[in-house]
């Protein structure tokens, strides 16, 4: 009996698995001219600038490296909502529209997130790797001047 039911319980499951592969979700890749206004003004050198391509523009621009499992039902769904989420939340391709107190607000939190571990998400630092301390410090110096470089317009324009 246990069997039986045990049987019918695998079917289903795999059935579902079967279907599931028909969500296809939409794919994140314009390429990557979308970060070019971005690094534009916030001149990352190009260590820095491979530095966040490797490691945040998945989540954080219109362009991801997918790795292969990224065709495959559930990861596919996990992804596509870690890529949704990050993007409305802080997106490099869209920096033309952020206005100058939004981009200085971003820079603050890329700090704090760095600094405190929480970037990149854990579950993508499991696959991809932690930041090296150096590749933190290079982040961290740089984000810093940018932002500076935000704060400082914001000043000139409030006189
Ligand atoms: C696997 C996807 C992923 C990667 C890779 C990733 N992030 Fe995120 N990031 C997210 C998600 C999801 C959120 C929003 C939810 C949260 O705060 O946990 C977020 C939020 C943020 C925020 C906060 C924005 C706000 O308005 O609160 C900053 C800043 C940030 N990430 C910076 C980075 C930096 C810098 C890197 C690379 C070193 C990075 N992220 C890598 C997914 C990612």
């Amino acid at each position: 009996m246990i069997k039986k039911i045990l049987k019918i319980v695998l079917v289903l499951a795999l059935i579902a698995l079967v279907a599931i592969q028909f969500i296809r979700p939409e794919k994140n890749n314009e390429g990557y001219k979308s970060v070019a206004a971005f690094e534009k003004e916030t001149k990352p050198s190009v260590k820095v600038a491979s530095i966040l391509k490797e490691n945040c523009y998945d989540c954080h621009s219109n362009q991801t490296q997918y790795p292969w499992y990224s065709e495959v039902a559930p990861f596919s769904l996990w992804l596509a909502d870690h890529i949704e989420h990050g993007r409305k939340h802080f997106n490099v391709s869209d920096w033309s529209n952020y206005t100058i107190k939004k981009k200085e607000h971003k820079m603050e939190e890329f700090v704090e997130m760095v600094e405190k571990d929480e970037m990149p998400l854990q579950s993508y630092t499991i696959i991809h790797g932690n930041l090296s301390e150096d590749d933190k410090k290079l982040l961290l110096q740089w984000a810093g001047l940018a932002r500076l470089q935000y704060k400082h317009q914001l000043e000139v324009s409030s006189k």
